[in-house]
């Protein structure tokens, strides 16, 4: 597989004509991308998850807006914009929670506003910007958690769901911090949770942390209290899909209750973030849009058709900030997260 050694694994790359896609449904056991060349086929990737990670599926709708432009814009066809409207929209339409979505088809948008010479060249610069920002923010966080992991003399780490290459453009958020303060300190222990009921943890992480040689350690979900009573870690590493203007943090299902758990037990939660991911319209996390997805991702097959039988799957939860001790993001650090912090940060 095509891999860069200092960005790790390779979830989407832009060929020059179309966007490969790494179907991380199928990971660890089958290693295989799909080929898109029109925003359709991207908005389905992102909504069937063969993509996923909010950086990630960012950078694929960017791409599959300049997709669109592809297919669509001829200076001869003068319903080119409506019909990039529509692949917009459904583009939009594919996940709800993860901010960078709409984040980043604002900013395709606001490339075709600006009605440049040639939409296509103008809209493929903007995403490939935008995928190489992801990177370099990714880099810049590591360095400034691990900054803050050295201050604190960190011993072992827990991080939930899949926050490395394979959810962003390239090297991670969390995982990225991770990546950072290994190199830093090998012996350092780290721990994933195996993130249930999609397994990002034990499919993604622990994968994409063995493909770069660091050692990890898989535990239960619900071991992660025994964990933190025994004193093996000190502080959770986690993302997110979007944070609000009060530090408020929505992310993967489970966040919130290692962050209730992380105060009974005295250790401290990092949410690493790129500003891409901190929604500016949203005053506090009940604003927040959770995605809720099929029963048929918990439920045994055998129930599909039982009406006594159903599933609640919210993949999303929304962590307060009072329970967060820092966010990382590539603009600086805010400790103690609250809407002050969050403002400065923007030099708002
Ligand atoms: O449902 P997923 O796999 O898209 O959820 C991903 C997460 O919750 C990640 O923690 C988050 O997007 C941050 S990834 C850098």
């Amino acid at each position: 597989m095509t891999e860069d050694k200092q960005t790790g694994v390779q979830a989407l790359q832009w060929t020059g004509h179309s966007l490969k896609v790494l179907d991380q449904r199928q990971l660890p056991d089958n290693i295989n991308y799909d080929e898109y060349n029109d925003a359709r086929g991207v908005a389905d990737a992102i909504a069937s998850m063969r993509v996923r990670g909010a950086p990630a599926i960012g950078i694929a709708a960017a791409y599959g807006v300049a997709l669109s432009i592809k297919q669509h814009y001829s200076p001869d066809n003068v319903l080119w914009r409506q019909e990039i409207d529509r692949d917009i929209d459904a583009l939009a339409h594919s996940r709800p929670t993860a901010v960078n979505l709409f984040w980043a088809l604002g900013r395709m948008k606001a490339v075709l506003a600006d009605e440049p010479e040639n939409p296509i060249e103008a809209a493929l610069a903007c995403a490939g910007q935008i995928h190489a920002d992801d990177i370099a923010a990714n880099r810049t966080m590591g360095e400034l958690g691990a900054d803050i992991l050295t201050d604190f003399n960190v011993k072992g780490i827990l991080t939930h769901c899949n926050t490395g290459a394979l959810a962003t453009g390239g090297y991670g958020t969390a995982l990225g911090v991770i990546r950072s303060m290994v190199a830093r300190k090998p012996g350092i222990q780290v721990y994933a949770g195996e993130t249930r009921p999609w397994l990002q943890g034990q499919r993604l992480t622990v994968w994409e942390l063995a493909q770069d040689n660091i050692p990890v350690t898989l535990i239960a979900d619900s071991a992660a209290a025994w964990l933190m009573k025994s004193g093996a870690i000190d502080w959770i590493i986690v993302g997110a899909d979007r944070v609000a203007m009060n530090g408020d943090t929505a992310n993967k299902i489970g966040t919130y209750g290692l962050a209730v758990l992380a105060k009974r037990h005295g250790v401290k939660v990092m949410v690493v973030t790129p500003t891409s991911t901190i929604d500016r319209n949203l005053m506090n996390g009940e604003l927040i849009e959770i995605e809720q997805r099929q029963q048929s991702e918990l439920l045994p097959n055998c129930y599909n058709d039982n009406p006594c039988v159903s599933a609640w799957n919210p993949v999303f939860d929304v962590t307060p900030a009072e329970l967060i001790s820092v966010i990382v993001t590539e603009k600086g650090c805010v400790m103690n997260p609250s809407a002050t912090g969050l403002r400065e940060l923007f030099n708002d």
